[in-house]
């Protein structure tokens, strides 16, 4: 059994937050037992919103939710790094146990709250990053009791765009009430407005970076619809989609399934590359979209990229997979695509899109 099994399988037998704190930890101080570092592939490389990516596979929000491992965790070969969510101040989230593993479904449910040290903690260990080691993205969330969602996504934006290479801003958490309600089309409209007037107006001579919207994968065709009008309105640089679902998949066998919160890993699969294809053919491929849920191989990377997918995240495949997913993906998916006679990834996107439409 190599280390890496039986790590996992440690990690398996904790309690899933407990487990997240000792991998963060691990990583911190190098002690995950982490494959070999990754050569380069030029088919993977891309320019994706003026950025260019050694590789399309990310890490997702939520697991380095502070800041705090995302060098040891970009040298594991992920081609980028998406830190937070970050809200404006602090926040303890939602009392515990929030944190699921349904092992036998390769899921879990999480019910944080975005609970995080707050975006200037997060912004002080960014400026200490060694000069552009790798891509970080920066996820922004509001506290729960903002009285101001709009101006506080605002101003978080502005405190970040000198530390991130790019900012998501995060309206598809299911924990925190009324957070998704700002992807409703008037709601949006306000605030991706807003959005658009930061980027246009020069920021004490700092560039804005490329601004995300991560979306839920629960919305129905109309809401598809109108956030593809506006992200194009407004000049949105991409799409995350998307978070965890508020569904539950009547195939669930574990006896957590009903527990509230959001749910991630396999059975969340076929829903969000479901939406992603949408997102793909109704924007006719006109914006660039991050394609994150149930990510666990070279099999379910590679068919969201062919779904529309232009990059990938992966969470809650590495629970079940370890950190050795990331190369397992960078070395089947630079296969794949010669196999299938693609000269680069950007050739393969979408090529699939109708399929799951
Ligand atoms: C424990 C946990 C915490 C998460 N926290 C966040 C978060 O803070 N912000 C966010 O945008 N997404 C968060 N997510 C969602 C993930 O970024 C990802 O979009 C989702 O889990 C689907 O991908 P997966 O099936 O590969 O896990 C979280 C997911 C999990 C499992």
């Amino acid at each position: 059994m190599s280390l890496t099994t039986l790590g996992m399988k440690i990690f398996a037998k904790m309690d899933p937050e407990a487990a997240h704190r000792l991998a963060i930890n691990l990583l911190r101080f190098g002690l995950f037992p982490s494959s070999k570092l990754l050569s380069k592939d030029p088919i993977l490389e891309q320019n994706v919103f003026g950025i260019n990516f050694s590789n399309p596979i990310g890490l997702a929000a939520g697991f380095d939710k502070n800041a705090e491992a995302f060098e040891p965790i970009l040298a594991l070969g992920c081609g980028f790094v998406e830190v937070g969510s970050f809200t404006p101040r602090p926040q303890f989230g939602n009392p515990k146990p929030r944190a699921f593993r349904l092992l036998e479904d390769e899921a879990a449910i999480s019910r944080h709250g975005f609970n995080n040290d707050g975006l200037a903690k997060g912004l002080e260990r960014l400026a200490l990053r060694k000069k552009r080691s790798g891509l970080v993205g920066i996820n922004l969330g509001i506290n729960k009791d903002s009285k101001a969602p709009i101006a506080d996504y605002v101003d978080s934006i502005i405190r970040a765009s000198a530390y991130g290479d790019y900012i998501t801003v995060n309206i598809s958490s299911p924990n925190t009430e009324g957070l998704r309600e700002l992807q409703n089309a008037d709601n949006l409209d306000c605030l991706l407005k807003e959005i658009y007037k930061v980027k246009s107006s020069p920021l004490n001579d700092k560039k804005v970076p490329p601004i995300l919207l991560k979306v839920a994968p629960d919305i129905t065709n109309k809401m598809v619809e109108d956030i593809i009008n506006l992200a194009l309105k407004y000049k949105i640089d991409g799409l995350i989609v998307g978070n965890t679902t508020i569904s539950r998949p009547s195939s669930l066998q574990h006896h957590s399934k009903n527990e509230a919160g959001g749910l991630s890993g396999k059975p969340l699969f076929e829903l969000s590359t479901k939406i992603l294809a949408q997102f793909y053919i109704l924007s006719e491929g006109r914006i660039n979209l991050i394609g994150s849920g149930g990510v666990d191989g070279v099999e379910t990377a590679y068919a969201k990229i062919k779904a529309g997918a232009t990059l990938i995240q992966v969470y809650t495949g590495l629970m079940y997979r370890g950190p050795e997913l990331f190369r397992i993906i960078f070395d089947g998916l630079g296969n794949s695509l010669r196999e299938d006679g693609f000269a680069n990834i950007k050739d393969a996107i979408g090529v699939d899109a109708h399929i799951w439409h």
